[in-house]
């Protein structure tokens, strides 16, 4: 067994899987014990580094359940393989902490949950939005200091952005970005502005209707636009969110030049990678530009943040909680165990939107999500309808 404190259920299961860290729920355990692995869980509370885990892996492992702070490189996944591994099950959608490539040259295909974050993480893009543009957490530490019971009500205090029909720029329109958009234009009537290297038409075509709708009700429509450059979006926005994925190409993807094309009161949101922004950059730009805010989910160099960012009033942030709802946590934890008895299994890999399925007791036999499935020429599922027809 490794090192440290873990937990095993099922010791005599012939399969052994770690886990690094505890995940919420216990359908996950019951799924993986159910499938004759022998789990042992990490009850650590702190980043497990490479070489810590390299320990639990040991001589023998046929699959590690993995988060999102792990960074796996090319020697861990061969330690991994070495030992026997036929699955690295990452417990997130994003999966910019592995390499990806070297996994697939291994021959080791990489889980991921996607599906069950898109209305969370959302959620809670909107809820940074606008704490950022009603300066809630500014207000929460005015009434907890005793400043409003020294001064009451005042008609200048603490005054925010409207963004009541502004304009919202979002930076990738995948999954959680469309979706963010779609509750920031129908919950509050924003013009959409949208950068993506592919149009997302049904996502244009919602807003669209949506606008019509609002025509056919005697009120102004809301519009949306493919922006052709970055710098066109920057120009337009009130609100500017990042819903890109962090690769090489998007490193920095938001520096000095970006935050100075954009408007001196527009609000920037990151609940993606904190990578995507330069931070050094941000908090340079927010000290010098007061009316400029920031809303963070993610940092550069987490779980570290950039000095003085935490001094500055007009940024406020939260520590990586996109996720974080006991149903979506639960979800990802029962994803994360069906891509693993899947790989261990040697079942198919899902390749449809709706990955709820998989929450369901009669899921299919199948890995909801494998990043990698497509250059491992890994088999899609086929359900018996397909099969005959
Ligand atoms: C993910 O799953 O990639 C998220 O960042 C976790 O909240």
């Amino acid at each position: 067994m490794a090192q440290g404190l873990w937990t095993v259920h099922n010791r005599d299961g012939q399969r052994r899987v770690v886990v690094t860290k505890e995940l919420p729920g216990e359908r996950w355990v019951r799924l993986l014990t159910a499938a004759d692995c022998r789990v042992e869980v990490s009850d650590s509370r702190t980043i497990l580094t490479p070489a810590a885990i390299e320990k639990a892996i040991g001589n023998e492992c046929a699959a590690v359940i993995g988060q999102l702070t792990e960074a796996w490189q090319a020697p861990l996944l061969e330690k991994l393989r070495t030992a026997g591994g036929r699955v690295l099950s990452n417990y997130a959608v994003g999966f910019n902490n592995i390499d990806i490539a070297a996994a697939t040259r291994l021959g080791l295909p990489v889980g991921y949950t996607p599906g069950v974050l898109t209305e969370t993480t959302s959620e809670l893009t909107v809820a940074l939005t606008f704490a950022a543009a009603r300066r809630i957490a500014e207000g929460d530490t005015f009434v907890r200091s005793g400043r409003f019971a020294d001064c009451g009500w005042l008609p200048m205090l603490l005054l925010g952005k409207l963004l009541w029909r502004r304009t919202l720029g979002i930076v990738g329109a995948g999954r959680i970005g469309a979706t963010y958009a779609r509750m920031m234009v129908e919950g509050h009537k924003m013009d959409l502005v949208y950068h993506d290297l592919y149009p997302n038409e049904a996502l244009e075509a919602s807003v669209h209707d949506y606008g019509a709708f609002l025509e056919a009700h005697g009120e102004p429509g809301v519009t949306c636009r493919r922006a052709e450059t970055l710098d066109e979006l920057l120009a337009a926005a009130d609100v500017v969110s990042i819903h890109t994925v962090l690769d090489e190409s998007t490193h920095h993807l938001f520096g000095a030049r970006q935050f100075a094309a954009m408007k001196p009161h527009a609000i920037f949101v990151n609940s993606s990678r904190g990578p995507l922004h330069d931070e050094k950059a941000l908090v340079e730009h927010c000290r010098t530009h007061p009316d400029f805010y920031a809303a963070l989910d993610v940092f550069e160099d987490e779980p570290r943040t950039e000095p003085g960012l935490a001094d500055l009033p007009n940024v406020v942030m939260v520590p990586h909680l996109g996720s974080a709802t006991g149903w979506t946590r639960r979800s990802m934890a029962v994803l994360a165990a069906r891509n693993a008895v899947a790989m261990l299994d040697g079942a198919p890999v899902w390749n449809r939107p709706d990955v709820l399925v998989f929450l369901e007791d009669d899921a299919p036999a199948a890995a909801p999500g494998i990043v990698n499935a497509d250059d491992l020429g890994l088999p899609y599922y086929q359900d018996a309808t397909e099969e005959r027809s």
